[in-house]
């Protein structure tokens, strides 16, 4: 399939290599964020009960980075707020990314399935607010005013994703579905392609090199998002 047709509904996923050329490590390339850290000590539930200093520590230190001003939306993320605004109310961004960037590029219909970095969550009422660039026992809850019951909105290993309804409901109605940046290591993320598949959508893979789930796909592409991405979405408005 190459060009839309109107009756089209695209959904997307993305992970974490959609960021990397905007300076975001991915987490299982060389250097990559997992190189450097047990993900047991900073990404479980367990690792923020045992010691939730350092998993804040782990936290605060890229919340940090996407506040700095050299950070900026690559060109893979500004073409999928484009294909967007071509798909009024046909198209989906289901992202397993903890950054802003999708939003900073214009992307509106944006899921968060892995929750989302500059938010925190409230232990006590729930609450989801702005974390500050220093989340602490020092946090107050803006809504039931607690103090030091602020966790970072990140959707840990062993906890349920975010919104999986809505994501499964827009895959089994999709008629194209496009994998972008994301190794296929984690579900159900990497199963999502499964679904399409089941739905009769063309499954499309754009990627630095070949995923986990690589054969699912009907179409892979293989480099770098900023370059594979734009192509990709030219091609697929053409005559629009
Ligand atoms: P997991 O090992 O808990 O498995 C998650 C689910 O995927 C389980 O139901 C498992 O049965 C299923 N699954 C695993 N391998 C499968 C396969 N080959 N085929 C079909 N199903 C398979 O996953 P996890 O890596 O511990 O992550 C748990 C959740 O935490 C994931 O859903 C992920 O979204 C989330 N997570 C978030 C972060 C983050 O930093 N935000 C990091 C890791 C995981
Ligand atoms: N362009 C396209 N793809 C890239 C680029 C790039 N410039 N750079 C890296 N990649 C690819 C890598 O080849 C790899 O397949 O992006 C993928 C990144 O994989 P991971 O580091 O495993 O990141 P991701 O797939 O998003 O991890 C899924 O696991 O640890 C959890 O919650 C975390 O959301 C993350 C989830």
């Amino acid at each position: 399939m190459s060009v839309l047709s109107p009756h089209d509904r695209v959904v997307i996923l993305t992970g974490a290599g959609i960021s990397a050329e905007s300076g975001i490590r991915t987490f299982r390339g060389d250097d990559g964020l997992w190189e450097n850290h047990r993900l047991e000590d900073v990404a479980t539930p367990e690792a923020f009960q045992r010691d939730p200093a350092l998993v804040q520590r782990f936290y605060n230190a890229r919340r940090q980075q996407l506040l700095s001003p050299e950070l900026a939306p690559n060109a893979a993320h500004q073409a999928l707020a484009r294909l967007e605004r071509a798909l009024p109310g046909r198209f989906l961004l289901v992202t397993q990314n903890v950054d802003n960037l999708h939003e900073r590029a214009g992307s509106e219909a944006i899921i968060h399935m892995h929750g989302e970095l500059l938010k925190a969550r409230c232990l006590h009422c729930q609450h989801v607010s702005k974390a500050s660039a220093d989340l602490g026992p020092h946090s107050h809850c803006s809504a039931c005013d607690q103090r030091g019951r602020l966790r970072p909105h990140i959707v840990w290993f062993g906890e349920v994703p975010l919104q999986m309804d809505d994501i499964y409901q827009a895959l089994s109605q999709c008629t194209m579905f496009a994998s972008i940046g994301t190794s296929g290591n984690v579900y159900p993320a990497a199963g999502f392609v499964e679904v399409a598949n089941a739905a009769g959508a063309h499954t499309i893979e754009l990627n630095l090199e070949a995923s986990r789930v690589r054969t699912a796909f009907a179409e892979h592409r293989e480099g770098p998002a900023s370059q594979l991405v734009p192509a990709w979405v030219e091609e697929l408005l053409a005559e629009q």
